[in-house]
């Protein structure tokens, strides 16, 4: 199955500034996504995303929202359509003339996977935080405490074990820091700092 999206052109700079309303996105979330696991990753990523913009790009609310939004919607297709992730959502926000910037982050979150290459901040971002998250959970559930205590040298012990959250792409872990720029370290720590508020 190949979900290479074989284009690197989305939505339309008219649109600039376009977002959905926070019901406009919540509907679309709860109408397309039902699998309670994947909610609460979409939840996680969008936490993440729109902390970063706030506290490491200092960007305003506007602008907090457009990457809240690109992690909030980016796996809305995963649950009932996963052959064609994710060009349905990227159709579905170019019909709804969403801002190109939230849809490019969207088709670029997986360059292996979609074949878009991360171009701005928010794309690598996304990138990074999508793997990354997902193994930080997978790790929060097994520790008695959850995310309390959880150091940075027990994520890395687990991310040098193959065999734990086995389907989590370490390439693309290093891929991603690489391509955004930042230390596979300060990624681990915010998100462990910051994952944890989202239940
Ligand atoms: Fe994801």
């Amino acid at each position: 199955m190949s979900l290479q999206l074989n284009r690197t052109n989305f939505g339309n700079p008219i649109n600039k500034g376009n977002v959905l309303s926070k019901q406009e996105a919540e509907n679309l979330f709860n109408e397309w996504v039902l699998n309670p696991r994947l909610q609460l990753h979409m939840k996680q990523v969008a936490h993440l995303m729109k902390s970063w913009a706030k506290e490491k790009e200092n960007l305003n609310e506007a602008d907090q929202w457009k990457w809240e939004l690109a992690g909030l919607l980016h796996d809305a297709d995963w649950d009932q359509w996963p052959e064609q992730h994710c060009k349905r959502i990227i159709e579905e926000l170019e019909k709804r003339n969403a801002d190109p910037e939230i849809i490019h982050a969207i088709a670029s979150h997986g360059p292996n996977h979609f074949g878009v290459a991360p171009e701005t901040k928010m794309d690598k971002m996304l990138y990074a935080f999508d793997e990354l998250s997902g193994l930080i959970h997978a790790y929060s559930l097994m520790r008695p405490g959850g995310y309390d205590g959880m150091e940075l040298k027990g994520v890395k012990k687990r991310l040098k074990e193959k065999s734990f959250a086995a389907n989590v792409s370490r390439d693309e872990i290093d891929d991603a820091c690489n391509r955004a720029g930042i230390a596979l370290d300060d990624v681990i720590n915010f998100i462990i700092v910051k994952q944890k508020d989202v239940k």
